[in-house]
């Protein structure tokens, strides 16, 4: 059974939990898109891990976690969480491996990408700075390095000198700072070296372990609306964050895709800017105040608004949604009244899909129809049975909307805190 799992929302949809309770059926794990922008948080026991790059299967034991050739790598990231990992008695030798054709993400990525936001001023994205837009320009452009490269000293000396000098050259003009190219050089060798064990040819290592029968979860990053195609664009990231993105960015086909799950909160949140057609400052306000929605990868607090239907069954469209994982229903456990964007209106008109303009998608009010509040602690629910039958309405509801079948319901960050329908 391979499954591709992606977030339905803005991203943060609590991937990083649903990935880390399905990955017990899964034999390898695998990141296709994004780089160190991402953040999976996972609780096992007390210990709280933030992964940014490494799947959160490495968690589990005996499973193999690849970072196939779709993701950015940022190596001094990607190091520093090996080590961390370490520290805390998860060995990565032997179950972790590197696609040797992902893109590095270097010290010029992150300045130019800090510089295009400043300049951007108000029209800013709201990047995480990490430096991802620059990187997958590179490869775009045909002009990126790759972990291929970072292995081979003479190739990666070549190579990144004349990196270096055009992209002093670009932060010349925004007034920035140029780089050591021997500083580069010798911080990103360093890591090269350490990163070489892990290094491979992901595509072989997957395509001959499918062959052995093994499951697979591609474990998607970020979310639906933020996808460089299918997103609020250009309020987005620079990867395909849709089921897409799971097969070029790993080298699997479509057909060898068994199932997708769609990951999504109970309500909606965005981090960065863009638009948010049901953005709520007293739902903030209160998931604020129970100290919920702040970034793990900037600490940032999220945007916070009611469910939207509209987009989420926007998502089981461009990405062949086959089951829902709801999340954070907890969150919800004190409100009156739940509401539900079934809808929007511009003007006199009704729509039910996103408008592909950002500008016209700002100006849509959500139409919304109520569901009662179950006013009830529900963090402590195992059983789906055992939920207020207002939070059961409330879900299959949203799920009806969204049009996928729901299959999980998650009620807080522990693996405990899972019930399966
Ligand atoms: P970038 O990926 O750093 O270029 O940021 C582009 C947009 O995607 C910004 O609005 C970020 O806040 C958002 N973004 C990037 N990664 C994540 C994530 O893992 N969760 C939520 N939003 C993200």
């Amino acid at each position: 059974m391979n499954t591709i799992l992606v977030g339905a929302q803005w991203g943060d949809e609590g991937k990083g939990k649903i990935i880390d309770v399905l990955t017990e059926q899964a034999d390898y794990v695998v990141r296709t898109q994004g780089g160190n922008n991402a953040g999976h948080t996972v609780y096992v026991g007390p210990k709280k891990y933030v992964l940014h790059l490494i799947p959160s299967g490495i968690l589990r034991k005996k499973k193999i976690c690849v970072i196939g050739n779709g993701v950015v790598v940022d190596p001094i990231g990607l190091v520093k969480e090996i080590d961390t990992l370490e520290k805390l008695g998860t060995k990565c030798d032997g179950r972790l491996f590197i696609s040797e054709t992902a893109h590095l993400v270097l010290p010029y990525h992150r300045e130019i990408d800090a510089q295009r936001e400043t300049v951007k001023g108000k029209n800013k994205i709201g990047t995480t700075k990490r430096g991802i837009g620059p990187a997958y320009g590179d490869k775009v452009a045909r002009v990126g390095l790759r972990l291929i490269d970072l292995v081979n000293p003479e190739v990666f000396a070549e190579k990144l000198k004349v990196r270096i000098k055009e992209n002093n050259a670009i932060l010349k003009v925004f007034g920035a700072k140029p780089l050591s190219y021997k500083k580069v050089h010798d911080e990103y060798r360093a890591a090269g070296d350490r990163l070489k064990p892990f290094v491979t040819n992901t595509l072989i290592l997957l395509h001959k372990a499918m062959a052995k029968n093994a499951s697979i979860l591609f474990e998607g990053a970020q979310g639906t609306f933020l996808d460089i195609d299918h997103g609020t664009y250009p309020y987005v990231t620079s990867s395909n964050t849709t089921s897409g993105g799971a097969c070029t960015g790993s080298g699997i086909a479509p057909n060898r895709m068994d199932r997708v799950v769609g990951v999504m909160k109970a309500y909606t949140t965005r981090v960065g800017e863009g638009p948010l057609p049901t953005e709520n400052a007293e739902i903030a306000d209160m998931l604020h105040g129970m100290g919920r929605e702040f970034g793990a990868t900037t600490g940032r607090a999220r945007r916070c608004g009611w469910f939207d239907s509209v987009a989420t069954r926007h998502a089981t469209m461009v990405n062949g949604i086959d089951e829902l994982a709801i999340t954070n229903l907890d969150g919800l456990d004190t409100l009156d009244t739940v509401k539900v964007c079934i809808a929007y209106r511009i003007g006199k008109q009704k729509i039910d899909y996103i408008p592909n303009d950002v500008a016209i998608l700002s100006k849509c009010e959500p139409v919304y129809v109520e569901f009662p509040g179950w006013k009830t602690p529900t963090d402590k629910v195992k059983n789906w049975k055992d939920l207020p039958a207002k939070a059961r309405t409330y879900l299959k509801a949203i799920s009806e909307l969204t049009g996928a079948k729901l299959a999980i319901a998650s009620v807080g960050p522990a693996r405990e805190q899972t019930m399966f329908l």
